[in-house]
């Protein structure tokens, strides 16, 4: 008799440890399935309804959340003028601490700095950062290994770039080898030119080749890496956006490179003929005739002597200079690019100088 009550009561010990287990099994089972299911609700709907969304948050493991949590942790708050991150660089080539290689470049290039010691980061070949919550210092990567913050939620591996600022769209050409901001999807690589112009130039924009791979004519920064606002000229030629406001504020509206105009002048030709018309040439100066080259079109023609201006006579552009005739032109040297416009321009077209330049720049970034 006793024997039949202990295996009884051994018996019901055993399915009691067995249910626990069961149901053990079955809860942890739980998220799984959740996750399974939601992933099915994302690829027939395509949007999760809020319910799903809170409903999976509430699923997930507390450790899952905590990661996510320290990721995000300090997002924005951290960087320099340059960049908001989360790590400093180290740079490979002066084993100094830098925010970032702006910083690096700046501090390295100034007039405090003896002419040998200075130089430009090697950003490729950047090896470490450190983090700026932590401050241990590690391997270049995204989240840092000590304490699993994200050290940039735009991170490239091929340019050890790191940014929280997503907004910017950065994306990594590999035609370029760095990174860009705008969207991959706005910009195009354009082989010829060497870097990538936005969609708006795809159909027949002038190739310069390796346009972008110059210095700027104006402040002589090298354009391919700037990281300011880069306008792509009527000829193909490069400078920063900011260049060309303070060349047109200055009534400068030739491109320093090859002279030939960098917006739409029509309206400026049409006051120019309306000047000239109503400023007669005294008399003895009427008949005078000099040879002009176009710099817009590059024909040579003989025009009337005008203190005002020489209109082309094939295109009607007033952005021409004065050379020799035809027959000598071998022996021609043409003078060097004056600010194409006479100061009468300034005076008569535009009260304010600044005006036209304005109205250029929004040509040209639409363009
Ligand atoms: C320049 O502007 C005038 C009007 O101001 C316009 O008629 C002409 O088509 C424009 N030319 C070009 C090349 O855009």
């Amino acid at each position: 008799m006793l024997g039949t009550a202990r295996l009884r009561y051994w018996a019901g010990l055993v399915l009691k440890v067995l249910a626990v287990w069961f149901a053990k099994v079955l809860l942890q089972k739980q998220p799984i399935m959740s996750t399974f299911v939601d992933d099915e609700i994302d690829v027939i709907d395509g949007v999760e309804s809020e319910d799903e969304v809170d409903f999976v948050e509430e699923m997930r493991l507390p450790e899952e959340k905590k990661v996510d949590d320290r990721l995000s942790v300090g997002s924005r708050t951290y960087g320099c003028k340059h960049y908001r991150r989360r790590c400093r660089i180290r740079a490979p080539c002066c084993k100094e601490i830098f925010d970032c290689r702006h910083c690096h470049n700046e501090a390295k290039n100034t007039n405090e700095v003896d002419d040998s010691k200075r130089h430009d980061i090697p950003r490729h070949r950047v090896e470490k950062v450190i983090c700026s919550l932590c401050d241990h210092e590690q391997d270049v990567k995204q989240v840092c290994e000590n304490c699993g913050v994200c050290m940039g939620e735009y991170f490239c591996t091929k340019c050890k770039f790191f940014d929280d600022e997503t907004e910017k769209e950065q994306y990594h050409c590999d035609a370029c080898g760095i990174c860009r901001i705008g969207g991959r999807d706005n910009f195009f690589h354009c082989d010829r030119c060497g870097s990538c112009y936005s969609n708006a130039l795809q159909n027949g924009h002038p190739c310069v080749e390796n346009a972008m791979h110059q210095n700027c004519p104006v402040c002589v920064e090298y354009l391919f890496d700037s990281v300011m606002d880069i306008s792509v000229l009527p000829c193909g030629h490069t400078m920063h956006q900011i260049c060309l406001e303070e060349m047109n504020m200055h009534s400068q509206f030739c491109c320093p490179i090859c002279s030939k105009s960098t917006q739409n002048m029509s309206r400026v030709w049409e006051r120019l003929d309306q000047e000239v018309y109503l400023t007669p040439m005294p008399e003895e100066y009427r008949q005078k005739k000099v040879w002009i080259l176009c710099n817009d079109c590059g024909t040579t023609s003989d025009v009337y002597y005008h203190v005002i201006g020489h209109k082309c006579l094939r295109c009607g552009s007033y952005n021409t200079r004065s050379t020799c005739p035809p027959s000598q032109s071998r022996r021609a040297e043409p003078r060097p690019s004056m600010g194409m416009l006479p100061e009468a321009i300034e005076s008569s077209v535009s009260p304010n100088p600044a005006q036209p330049g304005r109205t250029l720049a929004a040509e040209m970034s639409a363009e």
